[in-house]
Parts: structure tokens; C-alpha cells; sequence
């Protein structure tokens, strides 16, 4: 129910479905930072019988944007995916070895429309749930053009309070410098509080497109907060970044989705210089904060009508048949089960008619059509069945 409900939502909008490999040469990977735990630590990598080195997919963007550089689809392109992925992770809850997402990428324009749009669709995806308590975070972290004097600002500062952040940061060299504004140990947030913020040294085009992206979500009635420690975990991203934190969950824990640009990454992986953006939700989480909000709807019965056959199952077997080529969704019980249990089951599977084939029914040539909202039943000619549940429905 919640990939048909992902796929409705994000195919309204354009976006293709595309299967990528769940596992490619490990080079594919290493372009998402080396710095970062997802590629330093957390990759299932192994050598195959032909000595290839190989990793099992970390994360969906990659493999998109490696599609991309190879196949040259036209541009815009935008696909959208539901993959399991791998990380080495330590399992909790919240947190596991195999999780799978559920995202969107477009490669090709610039323009800030697109992160709006890219932005939107993920807050309706969430809200489209029923989940009220999910926060929109919204940073931007630059371009090519800024970032590379910020990221020293940053370095420079935190070079003065080495002593005062985590075992794990204080340790040299520190890698990606961003990454500390993200952790969420004490010691690193109380050393990093005043810390230069991204928000602060953009350059003009970074500053003017982060404004416009704010002012189209405002339009949009989407809801979000900037967030300037939201630097992400992985290394390719540029300008827009966000993240939907579900605050019915415990705070380590608690995205259930995160995105942004990244404006380099198809030219870091050999391709022509194209512009993408996407974002990821993690359906492991999805569901522990529907939970937490006690919102998932039961799934509703994806039949309108069940097929109740006491004489054998023959009829059953044409008229769900037949149903099913007119396009309406149907089923049947099996096994030759009793009528009260066959009802049982035409009620369990939400369907709004039942069709009813008793040995009168059969003799008669008719179908007894049932509704099973307010109990109503009539009988149907056989060979007006069809017109008639499509009336009803
Ligand atoms: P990410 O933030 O690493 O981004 O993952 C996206 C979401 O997947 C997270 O917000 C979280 O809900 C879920 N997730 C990640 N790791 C785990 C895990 N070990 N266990 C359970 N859930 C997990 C990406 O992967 C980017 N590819 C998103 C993106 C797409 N950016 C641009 N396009």
C-alpha cells in the first residue's frame, strides 16, 4: 500500500519507474565520499569469480545517476524507485543492515521550481500517510563556488575547539569538517553552537536560488524549518538539502527521509555536467512513525467485488475471470469452503459486491449480486453480470 500510494503520488508528476542493480563496481560508491560513514564504513563490498570489486547498493542515487551516464535518456529525467539498500550498520531499532527507500531523482534543469517541486512531493508523499507530526528541514550548503570558503571557515573554527568536540572528531585528520555539525553528541553541539554557517556564505546565484526555493514551498502552503546543522550524510550534495524528521520518534532515529542537489555528481562519474536532485524515504521509519502516530489505515480491500460460489468453484473461476479482463478488481475464496465462510472472506477482503452463484443461481442462469454495505441482494441474468456490477460500482 505504501509504494502503490508512492508510485500514484510521484507519478502524477512524471516520474518513471526504474530498477537499478542491487549491487555494481564499487567505484559507483566511492563517489558518495569516502569521507563519509556510508562509503568508509558501512559498504558490503566483495570480489566476485572474475576479481571484480564489487558493493552491494548503499543507497538508490548512485545507481541512478550511474544509469544515467551510461544510457543518455533524455533530459529532464525523472525516476523514481522502491530498492532495498545495504549498509554495515550497528542494528537498532530504526536502524537496520537492510532498509529500503523509496525515492525520486531528476537529472537535467537547474531551475529552483524543480527542488520545490522535488521538496512538495516528498511532504505530500509523508502527509499523504496521514502523519501530522514530520518536520521539513531545509538547509543549502552551496556551490562549487562558496562551499570550498565556508568549508574552511569552518575548518579554521573548529580547529580552535578540537579539545572540546567527541572521541570521534577530535581524532586528525577530520575529514569532511561539515560532518561535525551533524553529530549529536553534547560535546560537538555545545562546541559548534556558534559556529559559521553555510546560510551565511553563499555566494549570490546559491543565495538567490535557496530564497526562491523557500518562497515556492511558502506558495505551495508546505510547512519547513532551516535548519543550518543540516549538512546530510553523504558528500555529492549541493545547495538545497532537507530532511523529514518524525518527531513521534526517538531523535537518533527519527529522518524518515532526506535529500537535496547534487549539481557535480553526474560529472563525477564520467558523464556530461548535469544538474540532479532527489530525495529518499526510508520505509522502515515511515511505518515506525505511523505507528507512532497510530495512523496507517488498515490496507483497503484492493477488490470491489467477491466472487461467493457454492457449486463447485467453476463459475467462480469464469466470473472473476471476466471481471478481472473488464478491468474490476476481483476474488474468490477456494477449496470448495462453506457459504458462511466464503462471506467471511468476501467481507475481509473489502470488497463492496458479492456475486452469489448457488446450485439455484446455476440452474436459473443467474448471478444473486449483493451489496455488501447494506446487505441488498437481486438476481442478475449471467450474461447481465457485467454491466450491472459496473452500475453499482
Ligand atoms: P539517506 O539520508 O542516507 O539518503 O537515506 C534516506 C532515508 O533512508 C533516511 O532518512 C532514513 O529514513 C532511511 N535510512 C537510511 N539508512 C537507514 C538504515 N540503516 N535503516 C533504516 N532506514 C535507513 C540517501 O540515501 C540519499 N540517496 C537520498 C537522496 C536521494 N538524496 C538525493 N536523492
Amino acid at each position: 500500500m505504501l509504494v502503490a500510494h508512492f508510485a500514484r503520488t510521484v507519478g502524477l508528476a512524471g516520474y518513471g519507474l526504474v530498477v537499478s542493480p542491487m549491487f555494481e563496481e564499487l567505484g559507483v560508491f566511492e563517489r558518495l565520499g569516502e569521507a563519509t560513514d556510508v562509503v568508509g564504513k558501512e559498504m558490503y563490498d566483495f570480489h566476485d569469480k572474475g576479481d571484480r570489486h564489487l558493493a552491494l547498493r548503499p543507497e538508490g542515487t548512485a545507481s541512478i545517476v550511474r544509469a544515467y551516464v551510461q544510457h543518455r535518456p533524455p533530459l529532464p529525467f525523472k525516476a523514481w524507485y522502491a530498492a532495498p539498500n545495504f549498509r554495515y550498520e550497528r542494528a537498532q531499532a530504526g536502524r537496520y543492515r537492510q532498509h529500503h527507500q523509496l525515492g525520486v531523482e531528476v537529472l537535467g534543469p537547474t531551475d529552483a521550481d524543480l527542488d520545490v517541486e522535488v521538496v512538495a512531493l516528498a511532504a505530500s508523499v509523508v502527509a499523504g500517510l496521514g502523519l501530522t507530526r514530520v518536520e521539513m528541514l531545509l538547509n543549502s550548503l552551496g556551490d562549487g563556488a562558496c562551499r570550498p570558503a565556508y568549508v574552511a571557515a569552518l575548518a579554521a573554527f573548529l580547529a580552535e575547539r578540537q579539545d572540546q568536540l567527541c572521541d570521534q572528531h577530535q581524532r586528525l585528520p577530520l575529514g569532511n569538517p561539515l560532518r561535525v555539525l551533524d553529530c549529536k553528541r553534547d560535546s560537538c553541539r555545545s562546541a559548534t553552537d556558534d559556529a559559521p554557517r553555510s546560510l551565511d556564505h553563499l555566494c549570490e546565484p546559491c543565495r538567490d536560488h535557496f530564497a526562491r526555493v523557500g518562497d515556492g514551498l511558502t506558495a505551495l502552503g508546505v510547512s519547513f524549518t532551516i535548519d543550518t546543522r543540516l549538512v546530510r550524510g553523504l558528500d555529492y550534495y549541493t545547495r538545497t538539502t532537507f530532511e523529514l524528521a518524525a518527531t513521534a520518534l526517538e531523535s537518533a532515529q527519527n529522518a524518515v527521509g532526506g535529500g537535496g542537489r547534487y549539481d557535480g555528481l553526474a560529472e563525477a562519474m564520467g558523464g556530461p555536467p548535469t544538474p540532479g536532485i532527489g530525495f529518499g524515504l526510508g520505509v522502515e521509519r515511515l511505518l515506525l512513525a505511523c505507528d507512532a502516530e497510530e495512523v496507517l489505515a488498515a490496507p483497503k480491500g484492493s477488490v470491489d467485488v467477491f466472487v461467493v460460489d457454492t457449486t463447485g468453484g467453476g463459475e467462480a473461476l469464469r466470473l472473476t475471470d471476466e471481471l478481472r479482463r473488464a478491468g474490476i478488481g476481483a476474488d474468490r475464496a477456494f477449496d470448495a469452503r462453506s457459504m458462511k465462510a466464503q462471506f467471511k472472506a468476501a467481507d475481509r477482503s473489502g470488497a463492496r459486491l458479492a456475486l452469489v452463484v448457488g446450485e439455484r443461481e446455476l440452474a436459473e442462469g443467474t448471478v444473486a449480486v449483493r451489496d455488501l454495505i447494506d446487505g441488498d441482494q437481486e438476481p442478475v441474468g449471467r450474461d447481465d453480470v457485467l454491466a450491472d456490477v459496473r452500475k453499482r460500482l
